[in-house]
């Protein structure tokens, strides 16, 4: 035994006795042929945009050191945890195409049996070597593209950069990609921010997805939605509803999949708390099926999260970081429960810190670790979450 794991010792001898007297019922076994995790995973911690209301331009003024994991850590940690996974998303918080390695670590999670993969990106480096990858990409499902404006200026006060044309060409170009690969291509989205700026924009948004072939189009609110966001329709719920209407009204002409939250009523700003579904979005209008789009694994996994229970994301979700540190869900970014990169999956993920919210979540004292959260509306990302409405 070196010095190292003798220093150790009285730590995990504390661990084991923890995990196996008051966790015991926290501990998590997960089994490979249930694929349990939907993993949030980013690659680097950088990005070449200073969106309005996305906490990047706040962190890139701290200036952090730019950090890329490494291609072998990527190995390392897939070889941990991409057997376990049924939903990859590569990336999530910053912008994982302007990492030099992109290529070969999608390369890398192509060789795992991964029922979804999706990424979401600003376009603007959705070209080159890095498209032609995630358009032949087997796993590769969905490519959810961020636009919030089709206006020039609108799109650079709003997105922090000018790059409208930059990423409106790439699209066009991706299609092109995508239909050369032909059947099993990933899907396009655009992810649109409802904003006060841009809701004149919101129904060409639907005419621009008809011109370019794309089929889904996701609106969500620009977070927070609230009376100190002045970027937020909160101000100005009856504008919102006549380009909700009239968005909705362009899309069902169209065949289009559109994800909307609902109507905000008059006097939202009156109400003394927002419910969570008010502000959820939903498909409003639906498509027909590609032929050779490849469906959504809804019904092949068992369900290996505990059912009664306010959140399962401590059981489901995990999100990671550029350096392999792991938090719980979107949400709680401020609470790392443990890395891939310097343990195992079994420690890892039976963490004290991660056996306390789960003991937290199994005796319904979730509001100590998560007083600001609506669970209802988690797992939060998960494109087949459609399949659990029934215990959330
Ligand atoms: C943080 S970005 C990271 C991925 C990539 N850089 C992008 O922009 O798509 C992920 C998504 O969060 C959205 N987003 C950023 N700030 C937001 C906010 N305040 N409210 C809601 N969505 C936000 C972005 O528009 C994007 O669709
Ligand atoms: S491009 Fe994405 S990560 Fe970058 S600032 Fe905009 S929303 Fe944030
Ligand atoms: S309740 Fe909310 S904050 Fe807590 S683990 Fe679930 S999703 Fe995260």
């Amino acid at each position: 035994m070196n010095s190292n794991s003798l220093w150790q010792l009285p730590k995990r001898t504390t661990k084991w006795i923890l995990r196996n007297t008051r966790y015991r019922r926290a501990v998590y076994r997960p089994r490979p042929e249930h694929k349990p995790f939907l993993v949030r995973l980013d690659i680097n911690n950088t990005c070449n945009m200073a969106c309005s209301k996305c906490f990047y331009p706040d962190y890139a003024r701290q200036n952090p050191p730019k950090c890329y994991m490494s291609v072998e850590d990527f190995r390392l940690l897939a070889s941990r945890l991409l057997d376990y996974t049924y939903c990859l998303h590569l990336a999530c918080a910053y912008e994982s195409l302007l990492h030099p390695d992109y290529v070969e670590i999608l390369a890398i999670a192509d060789e795992y049996d991964l029922p979804y993969m999706g990424m979401v990106t600003n376009g603007s480096l959705l070209e080159g070597d890095k498209a032609k990858a995630i358009a032949r990409s087997p796993n590769m499902r969905a490519v959810s593209v961020s636009l919030d404006a089709l206006d020039p200026e609108i799109f650079a006060k709003i997105r922090g950069r000018p790059m409208l044309d930059r990423v409106l060409k790439n699209l066009e170009d991706f299609q092109e990609l995508r239909h050369q690969a032909g059947d099993g291509a990933p899907a396009v989205n655009i992810n649109i921010r409802i904003m006060r700026s841009n809701l004149d924009d919101l129904p060409q948004m639907v005419d621009l997805c008809h011109r370019l072939d794309i089929h889904n189009a996701q609106f969500f609110h620009v977070a927070p939605f609230s009376a100190d966001n002045e970027e937020s329709v909160f101000h100005e719920p009856n504008n919102f509803n006549s380009a909700r209407k009239e968005t909705i009204a362009r899309a069902e002409s169209l065949d289009l999949e559109l994800r909307m939250p609902p109507a905000l009523p008059e006097n939202i700003q009156e109400e003394e708390s927002i419910s969570a579904d008010l502000l959820e979005a939903g498909i409003v209008t639906r498509r027909k099926k590609e032929e050779g789009e490849k469906p959504l694994p809804q019904e092949d996994f068992p369900f290996p999260y505990p059912t009664d229970v306010h959140c399962i994301c401590p059981w489901m979700t995990l999100a990671i970081d550029y350096r392999g540190d792991i938090t719980p869900c979107a949400h709680r970014y401020d609470y790392v429960i443990g890395n891939l990169l310097r343990q195992d999956l079994f420690d890892a993920i039976n963490s004290i810190r991660l056996l306390k919210l789960r003991q937290a979540m199994l005796d319904g004292r979730h509001h100590e670790f998560c007083p600001a959260c609506q669970p209802h509306t988690t797992p939060y990302g998960d494109p087949t979450r459609e399949r659990l409405p029934d215990i959330l």
